[in-house]
């Protein structure tokens, strides 16, 4: 699939920005802060409806505007939708397909699908599961968007039957209040187990992907892999080797309900929920060794790298290829992790990349470049769009 229009207002330091853009490499060149990354990260929140960068909205809105857009016509086989979302400060926001509006902003999710590499990407690695119960989730989303709801309806009970065994856990409990513990853990129980059921299967799909992505980068380290940790599930189903079943939703369902019931005390002692997938995460090792804490920096770099293009080769092998968008990266890598980034770049239908140089940019990509530069506007610091350098190559 490729964008073939971008339109901004009030994104970031965008107050307007109109692009035409084409299948192939694109290289948005500019000094630090011109807004480029703004621009991809802008792109990035129509295919997961999240930014990279920050985990809520506001910021994402121009300063002193009360709403910012984001619109793109996205080709995929040949069939061309207009997606749009409208950010709103302390209100819903709204999307549109083809200009009529959608139900819900998550409607338009899986219309455009895209893999980012950004520098932020070192926190996979190093960060908290967290960043990789997310890399996990907005994976299988991409594969799947109607996961997005069931995470979404997995965390509203999540947070509702932690409120009560809070409650729960101050007070003598009455019947009442352990009745509808039970019924939450019903709800619990269904949402966890088609979200593990995906991450179960996303994991088995991966795993190769990533061990293939990681020996191209870094063919003299230690092999990589990754397994789903998680400390409700029986071992056998967290081997990534393991073939997934059509009956693992109903088996994880009665799983969680056993753990579930049997965490009961210790949870209303602590008052919180004690089980799910919202405490599992993804092992990411290399050898014998978690990656996390044992890892070299260049080592750490390779894996963050290696999930991404694992993400990139599994998406485009089992659905429609992605838009990959390179923010900044090539400036971090040595020389064999540029070769094989760019390996994988040359060979994708739309390559969008940031660049404060074009010697940044390795030759074999050789990319339309567009300049981004701040003039005009109320501040005179307004980001624009700036007229090809050279012709396209
Ligand atoms: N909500 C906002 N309103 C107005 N300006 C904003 C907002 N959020 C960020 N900015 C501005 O956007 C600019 C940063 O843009 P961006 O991160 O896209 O830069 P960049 O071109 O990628 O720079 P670099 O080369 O350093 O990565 C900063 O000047 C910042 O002040
Ligand atoms: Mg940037």
């Amino acid at each position: 699939m490729f964008i073939r229009t971008l339109s901004l207002r009030d994104f970031r330091s965008w107050e307007h920005a109109e692009l035409e853009l084409s299948p192939g490499r694109t290289v948005f060149l500019g000094s630090n802060g011109n807004g480029k990354t703004n621009l991809l990260e802008a792109i990035g929140y129509l295919a997961t409806l999240g930014s990279h960068r920050v985990a809520a909205d506001a910021p994402l809105i121009r300063l002193g505007a009360d709403k910012a857009r984001i619109g793109a016509s996205v080709v995929n086989s040949g069939r061309e939708l207009r997606i749009d979302i409208e950010l709103n400060q302390g209100a819903a926001n709204r999307a549109q397909i083809n200009r009529s509006p959608a139900r819900r902003p998550r409607e338009i999710l899986g219309i455009l699908q895209t893999v980012l590499f950004a520098p932020e990407d070192l926190a996979l690695v190093r960060g908290d599961p967290g960043e990789r119960r997310r890399f996990m989730d907005e994976l299988c989303t991409a594969r799947l968007p109607r996961l997005a709801a069931v995470r979404s309806d997995y965390d509203r009970v999540l947070r509702q039957r932690s409120a009560l065994l809070k409650s729960a856990g101050r007070q003598a409990r009455s019947k009442t209040e352990l009745g509808t513990l039970d019924v939450w853990d019903g709800h619990l129980a269904t949402h966890a187990s088609v979200l593990l059921t995906y991450r179960l299967r996303l994991v088995h799909d991966l795993y190769p992907y990533l061990a293939q992505s990681y020996a191209a980068i870094a063919p003299e380290s230690r092999p990589a892999a990754i397994a789903y940790r998680s400390a409700t599930l029986p071992p056998e189903f967290l081997d990534p080797a393991r073939e997934p079943q059509p009956d693992d939703t109903e088996a994880l369902e009665a799983i969680m309900l056993r753990e579930l019931a049997a965490a009961r005390p210790k949870e209303l002692e602590r008052g919180v929920c004690l089980v799910g997938p919202h405490r599992d995460e993804l092992d990411l090792n290399l050898g014998e060794a978690p990656a996390k804490g044992f890892a070299s920096h260049g080592e750490s770099w390779s894996f963050a790298l290696a999930l991404r293009l694992g993400a990139f080769e599994l998406l485009r092998a089992t659905g429609s290829e992605p838009v990959l968008l390179l923010d900044d990266v090539f400036a971090e890598l040595d020389r064999r992790r540029r070769t094989a980034l760019a390996a994988v770049a040359a060979g994708a239908e739309q390559v969008l990349i940031t660049a404060a140089v074009p010697e940044d940019v390795p030759a074999e990509l050789a990319a339309v470049p567009l300049r981004v530069e701040t003039s005009g506007g109320p501040d005179g610091r307004s980001p624009r769009i700036a007229e090809p350098a050279t012709p396209s190559p």
